[in-house]
């Protein structure tokens, strides 16, 4: 029996070639670090609609809680688009992230050095190093509040809601905090409380959680001045805790920060060993196929999963420093530089791999 089980989702448009590349990379690292994976493959998102009828097949969701992680591509594409809420492929992401528990959701931006100048972001505003981790909430708030439709004054209306309960803002809190714990001792939490009455029971709850750590800076800001002070400022952050539709705001904004959103990784977490792993970009299916796309995030999604699910952080730091090395020299089309060598999706996947 192998030391892991590993389901792979591959998804819908560039998902199947990035994965592949990762696995590449996963193999590679297990026999230079002397351990076994074993792989299942599931399906998730267009493929799994096509397949099966619906975007989130129960035997998807078996064979995740069945395995020690799971590594997922990205979902999605034109095809499935007209279809209704509740069937269209990021139904199935939302509905695998409640199935397995998956409520805090990790998304670090870093700045890998030599991609310094692929961030909009004037040199001097970044300095020598960027790093934010952003802890979003993934399982709760308004992706997963009721919605609906009605009538309002005689025309066609229609409601989301955002609530939160003490116990899901809490053990949100707890898992930046134990972050900070390791990193700088610092945290912003991010919200909306001059507005909402959710983002003040947020507010209220991060600064009880607080008191259990009291070496750890807490701030609040506000999700619109956290939108522009990450761009004026970056560097004043290290930890950002925030609600499940601001992180997914904020945190295409701070991947754009680090140079390009195909090359931040995630992952979302249960509190137990078993998480899902997934670049932060979505399926391009404009570019699928043609061996162009990006295969970083989905590499160092691994080396996440490495980090966080199966307690191997010496092959995760020989992926992260195998990653930094390569794009010294190559570049895929996305983060192209002029005196690079422009390389394909499975070609840097091979490149890694030569690293390591
Ligand atoms: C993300 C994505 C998803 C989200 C979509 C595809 C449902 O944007 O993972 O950030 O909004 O959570
Ligand atoms: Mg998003």
């Amino acid at each position: 029996m192998a030391d892991y089980k590993i389901t792979l989702l591959k998804g819908d448009g560039i998902g199947p070639e990035i994965v592949n590349q990762a696995v590449k990379v996963l193999n590679k690292v297990s026999e230079k670090f002397d351990f076994t994976v074993e792989y299942d493959e599931a399906l998730l998102g267009g493929c799994a609609i096509d397949a099966t009828g619906v975007p989130l097949p129960q035997e998807t969701i078996d064979k995740c809680k069945a395995s020690d992680s799971v590594l997922l591509g990205a979902v999605g594409g034109p095809k499935w688009d007209s279809m209704s809420g509740d069937k269209r492929p990021e139904a199935g992401l939302l509905g695998i992230r409640g199935a397995l528990g998956l409520f805090a959701n990790l998304r670090p931006s870093v700045i890998f050095g030599p991609l310094k100048s692929a961030s909009p972001i004037k040199d001097e505003i970044i300095g020598n190093k960027l790093d934010i981790m952003i802890v979003r909430e993934l399982t709760g708030g308004i992706y997963f509040g009721e919605r609906g439709r009605k009538e309002v004054h005689g025309q066609p209306a229609a409601w989301d809601t955002e609530m939160y309960t003490v116990s899901e803002v809490e053990r949100i809190a707890r898992v930046a905090f134990d972050l900070a714990m390791k990193r700088n001792k610092k945290i912003t939490s991010v919200d909306k409380a001059n507005v909402l009455e959710s983002s003040r029971l947020w507010r209220e709850t991060v600064i009880r959680v607080s008191k259990e750590y009291p070496e750890v800076e807490l701030n609040h800001m506000y999700v619109d001045n956290c939108a522009m002070q990450l761009v004026r400022n970056p560097r004043q952050f290290d930890v950002i805790v925030t609600s499940n539709i601001f992180g997914d705001i904020l945190s295409d904004e701070a991947s754009m920060i680090a140079g390009s959103i195909g090359m931040l990784a995630s992952a979302s977490l249960s509190g137990g060993k078993l998480g899902l792993y997934e670049p932060i970009h979505g399926s391009a299916p404009d570019i699928a196929g043609q061996n162009i796309a990006n295969p970083l995030a989905t590499i160092l999604s691994v080396a996440m999963m490495l980090r966080y699910s199966l307690g191997r952080s010496d092959a995760a730091d020989a992926i992260e420093a195998a990653v930094a090395k390569v794009l010294e020299t190559h570049r895929t089309p996305d983060i192209y530089e002029e005196s690079m060598i422009k390389v394909g999706c499975d070609e840097m996947g091979d490149l890694v791999c030569s690293m390591l």
